[in-house]
């Protein structure tokens, strides 16, 4: 049997939201897609993501949301956290904040693990990537039968070395945060599934889903602007693991616009 995990890029803003929601029954019945997750910290209307729309990506077919850096940017998200078995935030973060770096969610009698991890690189000083994945692993151990991985950061560089360490531990290991696909999806030689990055579901007439005259403004006085989200038309990025059940193993991935 094959089981197909579709991965969606971070979803920026209510428009996206609300085009995943309305397209995601027909995305998975049309590509046979057994379980979907998706990359929600920037889901909520100027960032961070709120209740009403971790619930709405879940009843809409997202089955788990992964964080990052901007977690904890609304205050009401942190009970959710604790209550919530289909949203993981960074295992990274000390453990004395609300929510869990990995869980575990059936589908179709498959165990799947998932876990979010923080890069340092470029952002901010949590624990060592590496070994809080190593960590989340021992503490699942014969608890899953297929594990996936969002690693959000910023090099390119660290997320292929985490790539590279996981290799044949991890079955999907995914990139997001940098809202741009990249073109390296593979089978790694020990059997991962791997892409960089995902991409974002959200405008790509626009910078990283922001409307491009702020940015402009930004970058070019250096004076403080109100980042709006750009109301262009949404592209939904991400990419489709065929985990083969028998092999054990992913077997192939491929891009996914829309
Ligand atoms: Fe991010």
């Amino acid at each position: 049997m094959t089981f197909r995990i579709l991965a969606l890029g971070d979803v920026v803003g209510p428009d996206a939201v609300k085009r995943l929601c309305d397209e995601l029954y027909s995305i998975r019945r049309d590509g046979n897609i057994d379980f979907v997750v998706c990359n929600g910290e920037n889901a909520a209307a100027s960032n961070g993501i709120d209740i009403r729309t971790a619930n709405e990506l879940i009843k809409y077919g997202v089955d788990c949301i992964t964080l990052g850096n901007h977690t904890f940017k609304r205050r009401e998200i942190r009970e959710y956290l604790d209550e919530t078995k289909n949203i993981v935030r960074p295992g990274n973060f000390p453990s004395e904040v609300s929510g869990m770096g990995y869980t575990i969610l059936p589908e179709n009698g498959v165990r799947v693990l998932i876990m979010n991890v923080l890069g340092v690189v470029y952002l901010e000083p949590l624990a060592c990537p590496f070994r809080t994945v190593d960590k989340m692993l021992r503490a699942a151990q014969g608890k899953y039968d297929i594990s996936v991985l969002d690693i959000h950061a910023e090099a390119t560089s660290e997320k292929i070395a985490m790539s590279h360490y996981f290799d044949g531990r991890i079955d999907i290991i995914f990139g997001t945060h940098t809202h741009v696909q990249t073109a390296d999806e593979r089978v790694m030689p020990k059997g991962t599934g791997y892409i960089t990055d995902l991409g974002m579901c959200g405008p790509d007439d626009s910078v990283l889903g922001i409307k491009k005259e702020n940015i402009i403004e930004k970058m070019t006085m250096h004076t403080p602007v109100k980042f709006d989200f750009s109301d262009n038309p949404v592209t939904l990025h991400g990419a489709i693991f065929e985990y083969d059940t028998e092999k054990k193993r992913c077997v192939d991935v491929k891009r996914f616009e829309m």
